[in-house]
């Protein structure tokens, strides 16, 4: 009988992915969600996928009730992957006290119920955003953390150091955060992908909105930055390979290959790209005009994560040089 593994929100955008992977590789999967920022369609498109529908109960994790009543009910349940948390930077400004309170109580029942129902495994859905602006590029899992820069990146330091306490604390528990770049794209089916309930705050479900009719003009914010075309540089990381890290994350555990109670590693490609860059590509790939200005810097924004490959740089180099020749 094949293992189970629930994933918490698993009707999110990693979240579905990382099911269908979880799916490929034979688990047995259930997902709890509260769909807040996701809709129960998202499953008919994973039986679509995999030709197979994980479980379903749809609760808020902060409800320890109704946590207790989950696991009481699915008694096979051997690893979580957890994603469910809220997780808009900017929103997170305003709303920090949900913020800490959906994000961390979560966490903490989850915690409890593994002690009380002996499950001994959890992958944690964290965030490159514990670094803040790292000094030196690449960043690496030497690179050490910093204040992060909103309530939402503080809720993911905080929670990575709940787990390394507990797991040290607790006979028979094990641990992996991996810390996200930035996740963007879709399965190839295109049956699911990046669809976040109302306005997106993250850029390429606003690209693509934009390019749908659905959003009038994507806002550029800041052209300013110390970075070869003034835009921000991040670490953009494909979905997919992102939802297969967290399958290499459980088979490392259930294999017992991992090191110590508690571990994490920084999944990205190790490359940066500016925000011009991706709207340059997308008009290429696609073909769409894109509409776009560019506006001031967003608070909370950090300038880069990812190095620039010194190829990269040097062709930048010759455009700029060529570009400011013609002027
Ligand atoms: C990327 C760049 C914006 C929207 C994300 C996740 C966070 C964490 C880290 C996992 C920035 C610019 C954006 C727009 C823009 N990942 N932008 N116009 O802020 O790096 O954070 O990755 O935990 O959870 O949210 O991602 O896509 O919001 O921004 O110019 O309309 O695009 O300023 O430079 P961010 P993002």
């Amino acid at each position: 009988m094949s293992k189970q593994i629930l994933v918490t929100g698993g009707t999110g955008y990693i979240g579905s992915h990382t099911v269908v992977e979880l799916q490929n590789e034979g688990f047995d999967v259930v997902v709890v969600d509260d769909l807040s920022n996701s809709s129960i369609e998202v499953l008919d498109a994973i039986e679509k996928i995999t030709g197979k529908r994980p479980a379903f109960e749809k609760f808020n994790l902060t409800d320890q009730e109704k946590t207790n009543a989950f696991f009481e009910k699915y008694r096979r349940i051997e690893a979580i992957v957890h994603f469910a948390a809220y997780k808009a930077v900017g929103e997170s400004v305003e709303k920090p006290l949900e913020y800490y309170h959906n994000n961390l109580v979560s966490l903490m029942n989850l915690l409890g119920s593994m002690r009380k129902h002996k499950i001994p495994y959890m992958v944690f859905s964290s965030s490159c955003t514990v670094y803040g602006q790292p000094e030196k590029l690449p960043v690496t899992e030497d690179t050490p953390r910093k204040p992060a820069e909103s309530p939402y990146g503080n809720t993911k330091a905080v929670s990575e150091d709940i787990m390394r306490d507990f797991a040290r604390a607790t006979e028979g528990i094990n641990c992996i955060a991996l810390r996200y770049f930035n996740p963007i794209g879709a399965h190839p089916s295109a049956l699911i992908g990046e669809l976040p309930v109302g306005v997106p705050n993250n850029l390429v479900p606003f690209i693509t909105q934009t390019a749908a009719g659905l959003r009038d003009e994507l806002k550029i914010f800041g052209d300013d930055y110390n970075t070869p075309d003034g835009t921000a540089i991040r670490d953009y990381i494909n979905v997919v390979d992102l939802a297969k890290a967290h399958v290499v994350a459980i088979n490392r555990l259930l294999n017992n290959k991992q090191k110590a109670s508690y571990e994490f590693f920084n999944v990205g490609t190790g490359e940066g790209y500016s925000v011009m860059q991706l709207v340059k590509a997308f008009i290429k790939a696609t073909g769409v005009e894109l509409k776009y200005s560019v506006v001031g810097r967003r608070a909370g924004d950090i300038e880069k994560y990812g190095p620039i490959p010194r190829m990269r740089i040097m062709n930048w180099a010759g455009r700029l040089r060529k570009h400011s020749k013609k002027h």
